[in-house]
């Protein structure tokens, strides 16, 4: 759906080249939610401008749909820009205009007939939750409210697809998490293919089937949300994944028991139904291990269940290992820490 080839761009300040994106290359699949995290000046605001050409690349090739952008004259791109919506922080909405109108403000631009656009606005303020809400003004709606609206007019033009630059940075996490559910809904409702860029771990977690991590301007690890998540590489995709495990009381815990005594301590990671059976109870019982559960997690990976546990084993060496094998061997990852 997407293709960015060694995507290069520089800004010039001051008569001073910038490099801000230094060889991108990132294929999106069509119908997929993409995310892209990176830190500040990462180059990510940069990267998302650059797939609907809000900012000229210096090099490399955008490829939206079969269609290099790179090669359009500004009427070509004009057009095949209706295919790509964009949601932005601060939501960038008309003030004087009402929510109805800020909706119907790209079918307008287009001159598509008005009979055409109440329909098609109605529709989308009852998709996004807002029919009751359609004469207020921006000033009169709470920061997930104005989102929504930033959501129905990107898709007026019907585009396949959605690019959303850090779309929930100011909402409490609350009503970032009701903006996410409806761009999942969104995604699957319509088919739409997703990119969006957040600098936080759970927006990732939350709806997107892949991720990039950028870091300097280039991508640094790209793979499932999934894992990405469970096996991070790079340094900074490590760090990222610590934001949303609680990794430091994790290590003052393993750090408490280590001092106490050679325990042999493992992280047990459970997947998708294994999270729900009785796995580990089974096979400590089997192989005679004891053990004590010193932390646990269960969560949810978009549609994957997951769990975590991190548990000291005090049976002897002979049984310790046994049980790591036998844990294994029916399909749980075991990593001894
Ligand atoms: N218009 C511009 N002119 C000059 N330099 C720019 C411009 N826009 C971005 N940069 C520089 O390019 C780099 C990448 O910036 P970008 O805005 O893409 O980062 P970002 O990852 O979106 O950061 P943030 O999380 O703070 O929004 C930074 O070093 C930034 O200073
Ligand atoms: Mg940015």
């Amino acid at each position: 759906m997407i293709r960015l080839q060694n995507l290069r761009k520089n800004y010039t300040v001051q008569g001073k080249t910038v490099p801000a994106l230094m060889g991108i290359d990132l294929t999106i699949e069509k119908g997929e939610i993409f995310g892209i995290i990176g830190h500040s000046g990462a180059g990510k605001s940069t990267l998302i401008r650059c797939i609907n050409m809000l900012e000229r690349p210096t090099s490399g090739h955008v490829i939206v749909d079969g269609v290099d952008l790179t090669t359009l004259d500004d009427r070509k791109l004009q057009e095949q820009r209706r295919q790509i919506g964009m949601i932005f922080q601060h939501f960038n909405l008309l003030s004087s205009a009402t929510v109805a109108e800020n909706v119907a403000f790209p079918l307008k631009l287009a001159k598509r007939p008005k009979a055409e656009i109440d329909k098609k606005v109605n529709e989308l303020l009852t998709l996004v939750g807002l029919e009751a809400h359609r004469d207020k003004y921006p000033s009169q709606l709470s920061g997930g409210q104005k989102q929504r609206v930033g959501i129905a007019r990107a898709l007026a033009s019907d585009p396949k697809v959605l690019l959303c630059d850090e779309a929930t940075s100011a909402l409490d996490p609350q009503t970032t998490n009701s903006i996410l559910a409806l761009l999942l809904d969104i995604n699957r409702k319509l088919g739409l293919t997703i990119v969006l860029i957040t600098h936080e771990m759970h927006v990732i977690r939350s709806i997107c089937d892949r991720v990039g991590v950028i870091d300097g301007g280039v991508i640094v690890e790209e793979g499932k949300v999934l894992d990405v998540f469970l096996k991070p590489q790079h340094p900074t995709t490590r760090e990222f994944v610590e934001q949303v495990a609680d990794s430091a009381e994790l290590r003052e815990v393993v750090a408490h028991e280590k001092a106490a005594g050679d325990q042999t301590i493992v992280r047990i990671t459970f997947l998708g139904e294994k999270t729900y059976q009785p796995i580990l109870f089974q096979t400590m019982q089997e192989t005679g291990t004891m053990f004590s559960i010193l932390q646990g997690t269960i969560s949810r990976m978009k549609d994957t269940p997951y769990g975590q546990l991190v548990v000291e084993l005090s049976g002897n060496p002979e049984q310790n290992s046994r049980a790591i094998e036998t844990l294994r061997q029916r399909g749980l990852e075991v990593e001894v820490m």
